[in-house]
């Protein structure tokens, strides 16, 4: 075995959005492709010389093939250490622990989130600093760089990892450890969470339905749910990963986790349903008949999170993304507790957990997590959704009806408009853009416009700003429409519209969300001209 020197030139679109690069599994398997965007990292952070790197991914079509490239460059550029989940497999919080465990110096996972797998669907790698979170904004930059100037890669033209077998090996000078994925994971959830009260829980005849989505989370809700926790075989559906995760979308909605509604809105439901993304990070919270907004569920958790005896000492603070209900915002001023509006995406989220700023962070994406780790963590939210549930003896319904009582309901709902023509969202964000200081005091139907600006984050941690994350129109009464293009979609430009409208009287906590948000869906609609410009009749996805 020898190392390689491969020339090589630029390729195009190799930029990285919020969770790492994200393009078509065919683009990834374009000879070149994935060695360049790989040594563009390795060079980016410096150089992996004498390094230790984690690496593991969904398990979706090419995962495999992938990490034996990746660990052939990182052994051919001087890397010390791998180490890999077995099978390839690692969800993105276990990869995250484990870089935070062993002290690794960043991470390499292979995933394209919630998007589909297969060759005909997504794939995605980013690179996760030593901190065990998403790469900062500059070291993202300095990797989009040198993918932009890259000359060569360095790779050894042969040697063959078993993913399969467990324990130490090596390839070239570099040594690989092979391990467990769920183990070191499932000891952490050991340590935070409440598991005597949790298998009492089941014992009493609890109910939980656990929809792996065909994705990563399954063999870690295998053994944390049905081993660890004594919840009966067959608690976990879906629960074999599979490179195309079924033919299915692994995102953990209402929309493509419809299964599980249906199970959970039938008339024999179970007490509890749940379910997590391809790559592990996203979580879906629903009762008997009773689904939970992300919003709502990170406000929830922040509420009552001291019924675990890992957030036993209380919360220094909670965060969301800005697109988020400000449900959390009113717990946290409730409880004297500081609170945070970041841009999305959870690198943000990063540098206020490693200063110890707030415990808990959440987005409407279905992201929620805590300073356990540094990515949000799917299996976690639900674990924590058990500990109150046990400690509470209270059904999700029973829970969520308290929390509004107590706090208000902020009524809430994202539409999306998929793969639309960039040029016309484009187009629609700018004409917002400017128009802005023209927007107060403007009435559309019976809602006055109070305030309009795009949001801008002043990082309190490090200083840095980032601009353009969102467009904020401010509504009398409490009510409020975001508007933003995503930064994860592969095909056209997927905009997103976040309705928000807060409710505190008794009487009215209890509709249907797109009933109750009807006023601002409409002036959305006005303000921004969505169906003209996109040409399209509704949006494709309402969650
Ligand atoms: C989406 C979500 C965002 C999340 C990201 C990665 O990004 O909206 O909250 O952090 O996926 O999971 P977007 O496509 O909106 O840029
Ligand atoms: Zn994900």
């Amino acid at each position: 075995m020898s190392v390689q020197t491969v020339q090589t030139t630029p390729i195009e679109g190799q930029k990285p959005g919020t969770s790492g690069l994200r393009k078509k599994t065919a683009v990834f398997m374009e000879s070149g492709y994935l060695e360049n965007y790989t040594q563009a990292i390795f060079d980016g952070i410096g150089g992996v010389e004498g390094k230790t790197l984690v690496v593991g991914g969904d398990g979706r079509y090419f995962n495999d093939v992938a990490i034996g490239t990746i660990l052939r460059m990182a052994a051919a550029n001087g890397a010390a250490k791998c180490i890999v989940g077995q099978g390839g497999l690692l969800s993105t919080p276990a990869a995250s622990h484990l870089i935070r465990k062993w002290k690794a110096d960043g991470g390499l996972i292979l995933s394209a989130s919630h998007n589909p797998g297969g060759p005909n669907a997504d794939f995605g790698l980013k690179y996760n600093g030593p901190n065990g979170g998403p790469a900062t904004e500059g070291v993202t930059e300095k990797i989009f760089a040198r993918t932009q100037e890259i000359d060569s890669y360095r790779i050894l033209d042969g040697g063959e990892v078993d993913l399969g077998v467990l324990g130490e090996s090596s390839l070239g000078d570099m040594q690989i450890e092979i391990v467990d994925p769920v183990a070191d994971y499932a000891e952490l959830m050991g340590e935070l969470f409440d598991f005597g009260a949790i298998s009492a829980l089941f014992t009493g005849g609890f109910r939980m339905c656990f929809d792996a989505m065909h994705a990563v989370t399954g063999p870690y809700a295998h053994e944390i749910l049905e081993n660890r926790l004594g919840a009966p075989a067959g608690t976990v559906m879906n629960g074999a990963p599979s490179p195309d995760f079924g033919g299915g979308h692994p995102d953990p909605n209402p929309v493509w986790a419809k299964a599980l509604m249906d199970i959970m809105y039938a008339d024999d439901a179970p007490d509890f349903g749940a379910a997590s993304d391809g790559d592990g990070d996203r979580n879906m919270i629903v009762g008997a008949h009773c689904y939970v907004s992300p919003s709502d569920s990170l406000a929830l958790l922040a509420d009552k999170a001291d019924l675990a005896p890992g957030y036993a000492g209380g919360l220094a603070g909670v965060a969301r993304s800005m697109p988020t209900s400000a449900a959390a915002d009113r717990v946290a001023e409730a409880k004297g507790m500081a609170s945070f509006e970041t841009p999305t995406g959870w690198k943000f989220f990063g540098n206020l957990l490693d200063a110890g700023t707030v415990t808990l962070c959440g987005e409407e994406s279905a992201g929620t997590g805590s300073n356990h780790v540094r990515e949000k963590d799917g299996l976690w939210a639900v674990l924590l959704w058990l500990n109150i549930l046990a400690k509470t003896g209270k059904s999700v319904s029973e829970l969520m009806a308290d929390h509004w009582a107590t706090y208000g309901r902020n009524y809430y709902s994202r539409h999306d408009y998929e793969a639309v023509d960039s040029g016309a969202a484009n187009d629609l964000i700018a004409n917002l853009r400017a128009r802005l200081g023209d927007l107060a005091g403007h009435t559309v139907g019976d809602l006055t416009v109070s305030g309009a600006d795009e949001f801008s984050y002043d990082d309190p941690v490090d200083g840095s700003t980032s601009s353009g994350q969102g467009i904020r129109i401010y509504f009398e009464g409490g009510g409020r429409v975001v508007f933003r293009l995503s930064g994860t979609g592969t095909d056209g430009a997927t905009l997103r519209v976040y309705l928000e409208q807060l409710e505190t009287d008794a009487g009215a906590l209890g509709k249907d969300p797109q009933e109750a948000l009807a006023g601002i869906i409409a002036a959305a609609d006005a303000l921004a001209e969505i169906k003209v410009r996109t040409g399209r009749d509704g949006p494709d996805v309402i969650t």
